[in-house]
């Protein structure tokens, strides 16, 4: 019997098939039994939102124990409850000072992924908290160790989802905000960590036609777009969750130095130092990433664009500062 359910919500040994609106997923097959966590990683991703399965084939889900299905040995599935974001493998490989840091970032870098596609999916207030502890663990990693913060960098994911986006933005805005405050303890890394990781919180209150249209918005939706910073703050703030300095990095990352902004148009040191650190790493992105109306800009070229042609939409020694991260 085939079954439609979310991306987040598959289990290892699940058998998925793909449909047609997978255009390009990076499957060898079609269909397929899911063995592990890994690849519901990269089924989630690959901004697979929903998925069909066929569960006349699939090992029921409920089963405890290992089984075999044909010549492959299936793990018992791992239970997704709501409210687990945080997997054991990221707790594991960020205290494992044995484990390499290209798969430390590797790990770390999936992990937290899935952390925001599930947010995305139910940012209620039990889940925001599950996922700062996860985000915690990521800032205290990027603080202590440079050679896995480096891998972080490089193996940075260009396609624009809403959640891949959320977590570029938010491993280079604690990279920008450990060159900037390194040694100044007036600044609270794990609240700062949290803000920008959930900049986009607000996304979830734009309707989904506008956040996964593939081509270039109109005015009209560019309009609906712009309530996200406002609709964050309002989530952050209702469901209780960060300090009202970490706030403004969700209100204030779209607001730009000279004045062209939203929602405020606020102007120069009128926006917070956070907003503006958010602001910086959330233009690069989208610049780096791939849409389907325009290919990936190489870092180096879109940091030059940045410089030479909206350096006014920045703060001067900020973008400096983050110029200096990829060197
Ligand atoms: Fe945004
Ligand atoms: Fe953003």
């Amino acid at each position: 019997m085939l079954k439609q359910i979310k991306s987040i919500d598959l289990k290892p040994s699940m058998y998925v098939i793909c449909t047609a609106s997978w255009s390009n997923h990076p499957f060898l097959k079609n269909r397929f039994l899911i063995e592990n966590e890994n690849d519901i990683t990269t089924i989630i991703k690959s901004g697979i939102r929903e998925i069909t399965i066929d569960t006349s084939k699939g090992v029921p889900v409920t089963i405890a124990e290992s089984v075999s299905h044909g010549d492959k040995e299936i793990k018992p599935p791992a239970r997704w409850e709501p409210e687990r974001l945080v997997t054991d493998e990221l707790k594991e490989a960020v205290r494992d000072d044995k484990l390499p840091p290209e798969k430390k970032a590797r790990i770390v870098y999936d992990s937290a992924t899935v952390i925001m596609a599930k947010l995305f999916d139910d940012p209620k207030a039990k889940n925001i908290s599950a996922a700062k502890e996860g985000i915690y663990d990521i800032v205290d990693l990027i603080i202590s160790d440079d050679k896995t913060s480096l891998n972080l960098l490089q193996i940075t994911s260009h396609d624009f989802y809403t959640y891949t986006h959320s977590v570029n933005v938010g491993l280079l805005s604690i990279m920008l905000s450990k060159a900037l405050f390194k040694g100044s303890d007036a600044h609270d890394m794990h609240e700062l960590g949290a803000g920008f990781f959930l900049h986009d919180i607000g996304k979830v209150k734009v309707p989904p036609e506008i956040i996964n249209k593939p081509g270039r918005l109109t005015e009209e939706e560019m309009m609906k777009m712009r309530i996200h910073p406002y609709q964050g703050y309002k989530i952050l703030t209702e469901t209780n969750q960060l300090t009202q300095e970490c706030k403004y990095i969700v209100l204030q990352h779209h607001e730009r130095a000279n004045g062209t902004g939203y929602p405020s148009r606020l102007t120069g040191d009128d926006i917070h130092v956070y907003g503006r650190i958010g602001c910086i790493a959330d233009v690069y992105d989208a610049l780096t990433a791939e849409r389907s109306y325009k290919p990936s800009m190489p870092p180096f070229d879109a940091l030059k664009l940045m410089k030479e042609q909206m350096i006014d939409h920045f703060h001067k020694e900020l973008f400096d500062k983050f110029v200096l991260l990829f060197s």
